[in-house]
């Protein structure tokens, strides 16, 4: 295993490209699936939840290649199974799901695993697809799913607006018979850069990016070539890096507008950030001070953002209070946290963080993507030296964080256990 030491306490400067965005390209990677014919993603990052992603769609029957940012995957034997092998790995290989029913009629696969953040189940995507036509039965820790002929639309109202539910219906939706209204679908920019990417394949998708979402059903996509939208996490991260440093960072290709719910929060801390040509300036403005964050679906505060702007809040004057509302175990940051000087209390879903004056180097155990990304941020802030230990989590989100943090003037190195 790996982890990453930290010395902290150097304000970072210079500037950083960000990626392409995780949550984008996994499921735009798995609605290749529903594309008769070669698609090509460009600026797809280079993570291993990619890499777990094309493993699975060669053993879904697709030709892949990826170099240099470019991803290319092509359809030409489908078959129907994800074996648990891949899938414990990464919970969004439930995304093969609606697009091998819609193409196969059939599916096979196994329940996902993922980060350790909440119990997650699928049950959301399952009465959508059912409510299609498919009929599922669990075998042997699988799921399997089946439909005579084409699924059909439907009139769908989600009872929460679940990011993969709505991504899942989309592509069965894009290939199925007849009109599917999603209602209360997910607003995510990663929803609708889904949906943009399945109409330039030539699906009939309106209203993406608003609560309700019409699909009108198409015989067959065709392919095509596709931008990946940049990572709105990752750049929200690194304007938390700038602010926790007291550094001054430039962010090319951040998606601000994306963004707005975080950058608000940031101001409000007492974090200056600006839009210019080259891309978004972020540096600490004032003193920075505790604020209320709760965490809600888009366009509200990101749950993928609450453990970073936590970090930050354990350096602010005076208390903040963090609500998280969409996953009910993601705290697993805050004792660890705690053992480099924060103090935070929990009650429930709710963390009440008193702010102190610094932090100390300690080790430290990542437990979740972004838990891991709020302990490297604490160890650029802290005293002394950090031990972020297993750090496997961070690279499934995170393109080579210490090669960017290290170009800004971070001492960061990787370093086996
Ligand atoms: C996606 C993101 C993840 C982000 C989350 C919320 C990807 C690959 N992952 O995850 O980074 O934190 O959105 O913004 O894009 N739920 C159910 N039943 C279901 C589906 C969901 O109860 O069938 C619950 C989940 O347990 C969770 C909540 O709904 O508590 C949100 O889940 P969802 O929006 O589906 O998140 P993901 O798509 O898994």
């Amino acid at each position: 295993m790996e982890k990453l030491v930290i010395e902290g306490g150097r304000p970072l400067a210079g500037t950083v490209r960000i990626s392409g965005s995780k949550n984008a390209a996994l499921p735009l990677l798995f609605a290749a699936l529903a594309v008769d014919g070669p698609v090509t993603f460009t600026n797809v990052p280079r993570l291993r939840d990619i890499h777990t992603t094309l493993k699975l769609l060669e053993i879904l029957g697709c030709t892949t290649a990826f170099d240099q940012g470019t991803v290319r995957v092509d359809t030409v034997g489908l078959t129907p199974e994800a074996p648990y092998d891949l899938v414990k790995t990464m919970r969004a290989s439930v995304l093969c799901l609606g697009p091998l029913l819609a193409r196969l009629g059939e599916a096979r696969v196994a329940l996902p695993g993922g980060c350790a953040i909440g119990a997650r189940p699928v049950d959301l995507h399952l009465k959508a697809l059912e409510a299609m036509g498919a009929v599922f039965e669990l075998e042997d820790g699988y799921i399997r799913g089946t439909c005579q002929g084409r699924l059909r639309g439907a009139h769908i109202p989600f009872d929460f607006p679940t990011v993969g539910g709505t991504e899942n219906l989309l592509m069965a939706a894009a290939l199925a018979e007849g009109e599917t209204l999603l209602v209360n679908a997910a607003r995510e920019p990663e929803v609708v850069d889904l949906a943009n990417f399945l109409a330039a394949c030539g699906a009939k998708i309106s209203g993406q990016g608003t609560s309700i979402i019409r699909v009108e059903g198409v015989e067959r996509l065709a392919g095509c070539a596709y931008r990946i939208m940049p990572d709105r996490i990752e750049a929200g991260t690194f304007l938390c890096a700038a602010a926790i440093t007291d550094g001054e960072l430039l962010l090319e290709d951040c998606p601000l507008g994306e963004l707005e719910a975080v950058a608000s929060k940031l101001r409000e801390m007492g974090v200056w950030i600006e839009e210019t040509a080259g891309g978004v300036l972020c540096r600490r403005g004032t003193e920075l001070v505790g604020v209320n964050v709760t965490t809600l679906p888009f366009p509200g505060f990101p749950t993928d953002m609450q453990a970073q702007i936590m970090a930050l809040m354990c350096l602010a004057k005076g208390t903040g209070v963090v609500k998280e509302t969409i996953f009910e175990n993601r705290f697993m940051h805050v004792p660890e946290l705690g053992r480099m000087g924060a103090r935070i209390s929990l009650d429930g879903r709710t963390a009440v963080v008193r702010g102190v004056a610094g932090l100390t180097g300690a080790p430290v155990m990542a437990s979740d993507l972004r838990a891991s990304a709020s302990l490297v941020l604490a160890g650029l802030a802290a005293r002394g030296t950090t031990h972020v230990q297993r750090i496997y989590h961070l690279d499934r989100g995170y393109e080579r964080i210490e090669n960017k943090l290290g170009a800004v003037g971070a001492v960061i190195r990787r370093e086996r256990e």
